[in-house]
């Protein structure tokens, strides 16, 4: 990932702190020179501030571009290949567009302040900075079939429409509704319930049918919501299902499990992290899951003393098993990753694998009376 977004660039601060600051000053100038006239005070420094922000950004470019880190050297067959890739990847070719666009507005728009609009490529470096886009495109393309459905139906929705206005208003206003392509304009404003009130249906037909398209508009786009919201959940299931799999594949209480197994426990588990301090639960409380460690360490403190777990081993067990208020208060002592059980998805487990709870049984049963031995 990172040989071809080239995030690990060694410049780390200037690209987190120093480019966003230099981009939003650029654009933030360019914006404003089209709200002041030419000859105004302000007209001079703000086109100032776009050039030394184009300055700037072209000298970021070219030493990114020639500056080649050790590390890409390894993996690079020589420097100029490592410079092609740059180019060729998402950052490079930002970087150089927005190098170029200034200069390249010069050339191409005979007025300077026309070729200040150029920078305006600039704002795709935020898109840079944005961590969740990747996780944005692939929910799209997780849910493209369904997103494409959605607007096959929004096209035969518009098209219908647009016929349909022409055919009811062409005679009561033929200036305005006079052609499909000219009531297309009334479809789309009123398919997406913006309604600028320019062309508006006189005849009651044409009514009827406005009303039926402005809800129809509001379905497309709730139906489109609702797709995109359900694979966003699905994706993030999909990696929390990921992630906890490879944790509990390094827990050896489920390592000599079969394939089929852990698939069925890990959606039984969710993960938790718990920085050094954290009280996971107090002696006496009732008790709603029991927990697996897969790094760190916990601290069992029982009234006559306390014991420290690790990775690999489990806790919190002996409430669920004998329904009873929890038996020590356990405390994180080294920040930990852990395997969460609940109560519901325990009992599920006991009934898919009494195998696990029997082993779990066994040492619940060996800490029991190793408390009440002391
Ligand atoms: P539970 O009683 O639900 O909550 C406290 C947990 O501490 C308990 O389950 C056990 O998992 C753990 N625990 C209690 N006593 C011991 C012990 N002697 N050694 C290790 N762990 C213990």
């Amino acid at each position: 990932m990172d040989r071809h977004t080239h995030n690990r660039h060694p410049h780390a601060w200037f690209e987190s702190v120093v480019s966003p600051l230099v981009v939003t000053a650029g654009l933030a100038a360019m914006i404003l020179d089209t709200a002041v006239e030419p000859e105004s005070a302000l007209d001079r420094p703000l086109e100032i501030v776009v050039i030394a922000a184009a300055v700037v950004l072209t000298m970021e470019f070219i030493i990114r571009f020639w500056t080649v880190p050790a590390s890409w050297l390894r993996e690079y067959h020589g420097p100029w290949q490592a410079r092609v890739h740059y180019l060729l990847s998402p950052r490079g070719a930002i970087d150089a567009a927005g190098a170029l666009a200034f200069p390249l507005g010069l050339v191409i728009a005979p007025d300077h302040q026309d070729a200040q609009l150029f920078v305006i490529v600039w704002v795709l470096k935020y898109l840079l900075h944005s961590t969740g886009l990747t996780l944005l495109m692939r929910v799209a393309l997780r849910a493209r079939a369904a997103l494409f459905s959605v607007m096959t139906l929004f096209f035969v929705v518009f098209v219908g429409a647009a016929t349909l206005a022409y055919v009811f208003e062409r005679n009561a206003q033929p200036a305005v509704f006079g052609s499909v392509p000219r009531a297309m304009w009334w479809a789309i404003v009123t398919l997406t319930t913006t309604g600028y009130g320019d062309m508006v249906p006189a005849t009651i037909w044409g009514r009827l049918l406005a009303g039926w398209v402005m809800v129809g508009g509001i379905a497309v786009f709730a139906l489109w919501a609702g797709i995109i919201a359900n694979a966003f959940s699905e994706e993030l299931r999909r990696r929390d299902f990921l992630r906890t799999w490879d944790f509990v594949a390094h827990v050896p209480f489920f390592q000599n499990l079969g394939a089929a197994a852990i698939a069925d426990i890990v959606k039984l588990l969710h993960t938790r992290d718990a920085s050094k301090g954290t009280v996971l639960f107090r002696q006496g409380q009732p008790g709603d899951s029991m927990y697996f460690i897969v790094s760190g360490e916990v601290s069992v403190n029982i009234a006559t003393g306390s014991t420290t777990l690790g990775p690999g081993e489990f806790f919190g067990e002996m409430a669920l098993l004998f329904g009873v208020p929890r038996s020590a208060t356990v405390v994180v002592s080294r920040s930990s990753l852990l395997l969460v059980l609940d109560i519901a998805n325990f009992r599920e487990l006991a009934g898919q694998r009494p195998q696990l709870i029997t082993t779990i049984e066994t040492e619940a049963k060996r800490r029991r009376d190793a408390n009440l031995a002391i």
